[in-house]
């Protein structure tokens, strides 16, 4: 049984007044609810007040929203996975779609920070998913075969058992235009025959895969019941307390 992971990215938002603000109400909302995994991925500039916040709560853990792959030295802009680690940074979104579209980041790229960040025992959250014109020209597999072989390439099994996935169709980002529990699912069972091709059945059945894209209170009961889909990374939603608060009521409340 996958343990589901309920992530909130919240991208380029968020002052430390807010965030503790945010934390203020969330904490209450959420109480010491355990049986799903929560993840909080700040920004860089609020990560150091969410950690000290944290340091006192045991059910819910910190995130970040990128990292450079190399050792601490000359790479003006960049934040290195011992920073992170510092902070006591357990996950690291990588290869987010903004990032890749936005900032260039290739398959190349996101597979050099997935090797950093499992080298220094961070949990990365490998991000994968096609875009619209992709879908509409029946290249879902592909794209998304492509994206997971590369971002994944050359890591051991045991390194991919430890990693999460997630799958964010662009389209559906930010575009309160959410893929149906159907389109989500079918995704997540194609991404899950393609690990057990890199890996095994075995190990393919351990990793977790988180579905991304407009996920709110209201669809994810529906989202979270699909046999595949083993959490969701939330951006707009996960900015509102109460909200993202409900995102994982709701999942819980699939656990029967
Ligand atoms: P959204 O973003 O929930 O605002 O669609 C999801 C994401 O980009 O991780």
């Amino acid at each position: 049984m996958r343990r589901k992971i309920i992530a909130a990215n919240w991208k380029m938002n968020m002052t430390n007044d807010e965030a503790e603000g945010f934390l203020e109400t969330f904490l209450l909302e959420v109480g010491d609810e355990k049986r799903v995994d929560v993840v909080l991925v700040p920004s860089f500039t609020t990560l150091a007040k969410v950690s000290e916040k944290l340091s006192s709560v045991q059910n819910v853990k910190l995130g970040a929203q990128n990292m450079h792959w190399e050792k601490p030295g000359a790479f003006t802009g960049e934040i290195s996975a011992e920073m992170l680690r510092e902070l006591f940074v357990r996950y690291v979104v990588l290869g987010h779609s903004e990032r890749r579209a936005l900032f260039g980041e290739t398959d190349a790229i996101v597979n050099k920070k997935t090797k950093a960040a499992l080298a220094a025992t961070m949990t990365p959250i490998v991000c994968i998913g096609e875009t619209l014109a992709e879908r509409d020209a029946g290249q879902v597999e592909t794209v998304l075969e492509t994206q997971l072989r590369g971002s994944l390439a050359d890591l051991t099994p045991a390194q991919i058992e430890d990693l999460v996935l997630a799958y964010e169709p662009v389209w559906a980002i930010g575009t309160g235009r959410t893929a149906t529990p159907q389109q989500a699912q079918e995704a997540h069972a194609f991404i899950r025959k393609t690990l057990a091709a890199i890996s095994d059945d075995a190990i393919a059945g351990k990793v977790r895969i988180q579905y991304g894209g407009s996920v709110k209170p209201a669809n994810t009961a529906d989202l979270m019941s699909q046999p595949d889909i083993d959490g969701a990374l939330v951006g707009g939603a996960s900015l509102e307390p109460r909200g993202f608060a409900e995102i994982i009521q709701a999942t819980c409340g699939t656990l029967g």
